[in-house]
């Protein structure tokens, strides 16, 4: 099997040593890859460094036609990218092929964003002592950003932090997860087909314990990282002074009101409790139910857990495949456990099958119990049932994560009462916590993370408002 090239500068590049990425659901090596060495590292982002004044100054034009370019050629190849993406991943392919599609949407939409991206305006002669006096308000980048990418979107959610950087005119260099380098391999194969000065873009997939080079390095002002709580805050923690965004994990809470749809929400949380093994950070781990309809609803998602194929991520009717690791499968495994022992009751699942750990339902868990209090990022629900809307809303905040929360309502009154009351960065009515829309406002509060991701708000958050004020104007 070939050896990939890495991304440095903008050119392809070999390195002195390699790693293999293998397939979850098998074992099978999917790729070698080279990894760059420290020099190499440097040199990424010392062209990085040099070029991010020539890329803030190109024009609009060059930068959105650029990410137009991207999007249309993953559109072409999506085919061959989802298939990637399962192999590497271990999701199955209907959902690679769903998030190659949100790619070509994130791309598209930057594109948009960046043709929009204009700055405003003022007027300052509201006071007597300002008269004549104008004020132009734009927002430039603070410099390249380093995008730390996590495994389980290992396509969308690097497009997440390289279009929104290449849209406001920033450098990018990305460290993808180790278990998921290829995909952002091959989408440096196509933002190179682009006009984009060469030193704006580097896919250095390093080990992990090397990321901590190019997060201290102040040539790389932003650090951007998808992943878990303790990392991230490791990092924030490393570099007060940088622009750090957390896109950080969630114990994402759907609630069903006894007014709701019971045969939908059945049918949404037994899919998105389960997607992609519940490697999501907004997966529904903790389903909380008014009591009036809690035996109905239970009626309807047991069936509807039950019912979800598993299996090769490869076949097309897959819905549930494997965890990343068997390490992963293993600490869930461990985590259920750890909550029957405590009296939980397993209505569903439990069991575990090398990689791939059984769509689970538990109910009566104890709150100190992980699956109710930690992220589980696997396929593990528990059932809540509560005497009230008071007690759902409660339920919800009652957790150190804030992420998303879904609420099944029909209730315009529940729904702003939610939109007030829970404290996450998304309140999704009518459907799942799961429900995310690529140009939508998107991260958490409390241990979910700082910042926002969607292109809008990621160009929002790589810049800083910077004001010229023009004197002795005759307005
Ligand atoms: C995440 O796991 O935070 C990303 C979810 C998504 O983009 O759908």
């Amino acid at each position: 099997m070939d050896v990939r090239t890495f991304w440095l500068a903008g050119r392809p590049a070999t390195g002195e040593s390699e790693l293999t990425v293998t397939n979850p659901h098998d074992g099978r090596e999917v790729g070698r890859h080279s990894v760059p060495t420290d020099a190499q590292v440097a040199e990424a982002v010392a062209a990085a460094h040099a070029v991010a004044a020539e890329a803030a100054a190109l024009p609009v034009h060059v930068r959105a036609e650029a990410l137009a370019h991207i999007s249309r050629r993953i559109a072409e190849r999506s085919e061959e990218i989802a298939q990637l993406i399962t192999a590497e991943n271990g999701k199955p392919i209907f959902w690679a092929r769903g998030e190659t599609g949100r790619a070509v949407a994130t791309f598209r939409f930057a594109a948009e964003e960046a043709r929009r991206w204009s700055g405003e305006v003022q007027r300052l002669d509201t006071e007597p002592a300002a008269a004549g006096r104008l004020a132009y308000v734009t927002r430039v980048p603070y410099g390249p950003v380093l995008a730390i990418t996590p495994f389980n979107f290992p396509l969308n959610l690097v497009a997440h932090k390289v279009a929104p950087a290449i849209a406001v005119g920033a450098p990018v260099i990305v460290k993808p997860a180790p278990a998921t380098p290829l995909s952002s391999l091959l989408l440096g194969e196509l933002v190179a087909e682009t006009d984009l000065p060469a030193g704006m873009f580097s896919v250095l997939p390093v080990e992990n314990e090397r990321a901590s080079v190019l997060v201290q390095d102040p040539r790389l002002p932003v650090v951007s990282f998808t992943g878990s709580a303790p990392v991230g805050y490791a990092i924030a923690d490393q570099v007060p002074r940088k622009h750090v965004t957390l896109e950080l994990g969630g114990n994402a809470a759907a609630v069903v009101l006894a007014d709701a749809d019971l045969d939908w929400a059945a049918q949404r949380i037994a899919l998105y409790s389960n997607y992609q093994a519940g490697q999501s950070c907004i997966a529904v781990q903790r389903v909380i139910v008014e009591q009036p309809v809690y035996d109905a609803f239970v009626e309807r998602l047991l069936p509807a857990v039950r019912g979800l194929v598993t299996g090769d991520p490869a076949d097309e009717k897959t819905q549930v495949g494997p965890l990343v690791s068997e390490a992963a499968a293993e600490r869930v495994e461990r985590w259920v456990q750890e909550a029957v022992d405590a009296g939980a009751r397993l209505l569903v699942g439990g069991t575990r099958e090398g990689t791939t750990f059984a769509p689970t339902v538990l109910a009566g868990v104890p709150h100190a119990a992980k699956v109710a209090c930690e992220e589980v990022f696997g396929p593990v629900m528990i059932l809540q049932p509560v005497a009230s809307i008071d007690e759902a809303y409660a339920a919800v905040n009652d957790s150190k994560y804030g992420l998303q929360a879904g609420v099944f309502t029909r209730s315009l009154d529940a729904a702003f009462r939610a939109n007030r009351e829970l404290n996450v960065g998304g309140v999704i009515i009518g459907d799942v916590p799961s429900y995310r829309a690529d140009q939508m406002p998107y991260g958490g509060v409390k241990d979910s993370g700082i910042g926002r991701e969607g292109l809008h708000s990621a160009m929002a958050d790589y810049t800083y408002e910077k004001v010229m004020v023009v004197t002795g104007l005759s307005l």
